[in-house]
């Protein structure tokens, strides 16, 4: 049978990344590799116990489908959230989504015909990438510096892009400890992504699923309390706060973009599932909210801490070997000289029983062979020392061994 596939599937791709963690799955290995928030961070009890009771004694709202912007209930209390970090999103802009996923899905599909350009950051976000490509959209990468992408490249680019008879779409970034880098953006380089999207007339994408979990240093405004003429549309996520599982999230923006993110959201999936809606609604009503959000980031402080120790302690030290110290979120990113090939030498880390995850496939410009990511967020501090102890190893065997080969 010819299954005559539609054009997008050929170019989508399974995650690399997901082959290569059945790789690090064995007993034994010590992972940084998963990107996955630490289960310890979900208030279990509460929500079985929410979840029972609503099920119980709430069928109609929780067993029930809703609307497909989401429930009021939950939208008003997160617009009050955003509030408090000078996003002004009053209820009807804001829709309730199956996590930031689904939000990466839409806005491809409400913006993104064959052939667009959405300019990412060198690394980016898988999910991102495939969500966009899905749409058949080409991604055009701008390196990041230690403090955002760098703006210069962002506008050469743009130019570029619109020299070549393309049509740029959207810029795409995690501002906040990004997933893979770690990185930050500051409020300067954020104010500038601003000018240039302004004067381009292009839309900004904020994802923003680590923006809650900062251990040190002073937030920075996200790029939807500094946007000025409605622009931004941010993405959020439950995933790394509540609960994973629960698949919930939310999209917010400008009104016009947000009915159309509904519109198609009803082809979708009709509306996000009703139960996990009402146990957000009820976090927010019973729940201390700025405790749990307290008592989740000093979980992840400790861990973060102990992995950069550990990399102090255990890394090489030389050039071309460096790595990120973010404030927030649950990965760092380990740059090797160029010589270093992080796929290649994974193999040599799963011998000595410890893996992360390859740093190429965050690339969309091909580059990125000597990068790795880290994440500190499900290996205990016992496991953090041992392991960067063990990858410090790895990396100092696969540096003799590029550097003299004939001993290798
Ligand atoms: C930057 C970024 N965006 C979106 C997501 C998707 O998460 P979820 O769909 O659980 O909200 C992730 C997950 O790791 C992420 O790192």
């Amino acid at each position: 049978m010819n299954p005559h596939f539609a054009e997008r599937t050929k170019s989508a791709r399974r995650s690399v990344i997901r082959e290569l963690l059945k790789l690090t799955e064995q007993p034994n290995i010590i992972s940084f590799a998963g990107g996955l928030p630490d289960p310890a961070t979900f208030p279990r009890e509460f929500l079985a116990r929410v979840a029972a009771d609503e099920i119980l004694n709430n069928p109609g709202k929780t067993l029930q489908y809703t609307t497909t912007e989401g429930k009021l209930p939950l939208r008003e209390p997160l617009s009050r959230w955003f509030a408090e970090d000078g996003m002004k999103f009053p209820p009807d802009q804001i829709v309730i989504t199956s996590a930031s996923q689904q939000g990466l899905d839409l806005v491809a599909k409400v913006f993104l015909d064959p052939g667009d350009v959405v300019f990412v950051g060198l690394p980016t976000y898988i999910g991102a990438i495939q969500a966009f490509q899905a749409m058949q959209a080409r991604l055009v990468g701008v390196p990041l510096e230690e403090d955002g992408m760098d703006l210069g490249k962002l506008a050469e680019a743009i130019r570029a892009t619109r020299r070549a008879g393309l049509t740029p779409k959207f810029i795409y970034e995690v501002p906040d400890f990004q997933n893979p880098s770690g990185i930050t953006w500051s409020e300067e380089k954020r104010r500038g992504l601003l000018e240039i999207a302004r004067r381009e007339d292009l839309v900004v994408v904020e994802d923003m699923p680590y923006r809650k979990l900062r251990y040190v240093g002073k937030p920075v405004p996200p790029l939807a309390a500094l946007d000025e003429d409605g622009r931004v549309v941010v993405l959020f996520t439950f995933s790394k706060t509540l609960a994973a599982g629960l698949r919930l999230g939310a999209l917010a923006g400008p009104k016009e973009i947000v009915e159309k993110v509904v519109t198609l959201k009803q082809a979708t999936d009709l509306c996000t599932s009703s139960l996990t809606q009402r146990l957000a609604v009820r976090f927010f009503q019973e729940y201390d909210v700025e405790g749990h959000m307290e008592k989740i980031c000093a979980h992840y402080r400790v861990k973060r801490d102990a992995m950069l120790a550990a990399l102090e302690r255990y890394m090489p030290k030389g050039e071309g070997i460096r790595w990120t110290k973010p404030e927030g979120g649950l990965f760092l990113w380990v740059a090797l000289p160029e010589e270093i090939d992080t796929e290649r030498m994974l193999l040599k880390a799963i011998e000595h029983k410890v893996a992360y995850v390859i740093g190429a496939p965050f690339f969309v410009d091909g580059g990125g062979h000597n990068t790795m990511r880290l994440s500190f967020s499900s290996a205990t501090l016992e496991q953090i020392e041992e392991g960067i102890r063990r990858l410090g190893q790895v990396v100092a065997e696969e540096l003799a061994a590029v550097r003299s080969p004939q001993q290798a």
